[in-house]
């Protein structure tokens, strides 16, 4: 990630989503930032400041006259240094009083205080965030350009089901790689300037004008590659089928339908990119003939399938010397037999295995269970969220002897 030396002062005010900012602060350690974490006291009630202390390797505060704060002035010194600030949750409370610039204690004193980029992430019940008041004072904030990371919706602490759920600790992290605070040391990051060429989702294979046959790709891991692989300073082209997810800012997104829209567009760019991730879930077949009109019912329909073409394999029989190639491996049984075979007869650098039939692995969630394989090793990982095994995944190839080539050619 590419947060690699930031500092970060983490605000938690006082809702049960600041259960949650202990994983956002883990987060952020594990991607190499410095946070410090500044409590009100109704956060102290849901989360003991000792276990973001524990997180964090750093005093928390949440005082304003505890003598140990008042030392160096905590409350100016805190936020001086910071490369941006954020508060996970930003409870109503918190929000209206940054609004009318208020400062009876650290938190509301630190942010007063700070020059950095600030950045919230509400959580409140839906009646609170739709109120016309909590509404004005967001509209007010993001007027004064501070950034707000939306709620979501879902079941809230108070059995309800609607929108204030603070966005999840993943989302929020992404949400602060994208800002060009992040960006500006992108010279530290593990693919500075390398070109990559990412491709997600399912494919879809007309059957006639209103009907296809796809599969379950959600996309979400072939996002995750390209969102970590831009993080990481390199340029992004970014092919996907069609899937439920927004076009990350900042990368060259291409938006194909079938297999075949696939093989074009990734033929097309391959040439021009170093690294090459093959994440998609590409239909093996495809309809002959596709009714150019609507099928009309009938008691049997026979569909005859043909092959697609191998994208990946044809990718494997041009790859230059300078070039990285990686793919993915969808199986049910024989997982590592299956992925290897697969690693020799697509000419691949790389092959990252799942077993889709394990629970948290496969299409449609947010986490993975993978086993990198190469030509030497095999690297059994634990499940974890897409976001890290992208993480995984990159570490894995910078780490292969063969990179160090490929990063010094640039086509
Ligand atoms: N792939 C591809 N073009 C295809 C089929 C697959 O590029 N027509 C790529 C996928 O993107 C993935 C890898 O090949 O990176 C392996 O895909 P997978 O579905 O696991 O295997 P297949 O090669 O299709 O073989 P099988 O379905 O028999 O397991």
């Amino acid at each position: 990630m590419n947060l690699q030396g930031k500092k970060v002062v983490l605000g938690v005010s006082g809702g049960i989503a600041s259960y949650k900012s202990v994983s956002l602060a883990r987060l952020l350690i594990k991607a190499g930032v410095s946070v410090t974490t500044v409590m009100t006291t109704a956060a102290t009630k849901f989360v003991q400041p000792l276990t973001f202390q524990t997180i964090t390797g750093r005093p928390v505060f949440y005082d304003m006259f505890n003598d140990d704060f008042q030392e160096n002035i905590g409350h100016i010194k805190v936020p001086e240094q910071a490369d941006c600030f954020i508060i996970a949750p930003a409870t109503a409370n918190i929000i209206a009083k940054i609004a009318c610039g208020l400062a009876d204690d650290f938190l509301s004193t630190s942010v007063l205080a700070n020059n950095s980029p600030l950045y919230l992430a509400p959580a409140m019940n839906t009646n609170m965030w739709n109120k016309a008041i909590v509404q004005e004072n967001i509209e007010k904030l993001k007027a004064r350009g501070i950034s707000i990371i939306p709620p979501t919706s879902g079941l809230l602490a108070c059995q309800t089901v609607g929108l204030g759920k603070m966005a999840e600790p993943e989302s929020i992290v992404k949400f602060l790689v994208k800002n060009p605070e992040f960006q500006s040391n992108s010279n530290n990051g593990l693919l500075n300037g390398i070109k990559v060429l990412v491709t997600a989702g399912p494919t879809r294979e007309k059957i006639d004008a209103v009907r296809y046959i796809s599969n379950y790709s959600s996309g979400k891991m072939g996002f995750a590659i390209a969102e970590y692989c831009l993080s990481q300073g390199a340029k992004v082209t970014l092919v996907s089928g069609p899937v439920a997810l927004m076009p990350p800012e900042g990368i060259n997104f291409i938006s194909v339908q079938s297999a075949d829209e696939m093989f074009e567009a990734v033929m097309a760019n391959a040439p021009q990119n170093s690294l090459i991730i093959k994440s998609a879930a590409v239909s093996d077949y495809k309809i002959e003939k596709p009714d150019p009109g609507k099928n009309k019912k009938r008691v049997n329909l026979k569909l005859n399938l043909i092959q697609n073409r191998d994208i990946l394999k044809t990718l494997g029989k041009q790859k230059s010397k300078n070039q990285y190639l990686v793919g993915f491996a969808a199986e049910s049984e024989n997982l590592e037999a299956y992925a290897r075979k697969k690693l020799l007869d697509k000419q691949l650098d790389l092959i990252v295995a799942n077993n889709i039939l394990e629970p948290g692995a496969g299409f449609d969630g947010d986490t993975n269970i993978v086993s990198l394989i190469n030509a030497t090793d095999v690297l059994q990982l634990p499940q974890q969220s897409k976001f890290m095994v992208a993480e995984k995944i990159i570490q894995k190839i910078v780490s292969d002897p063969k990179w160090a080539q490929i990063k010094n050619y640039n086509p």
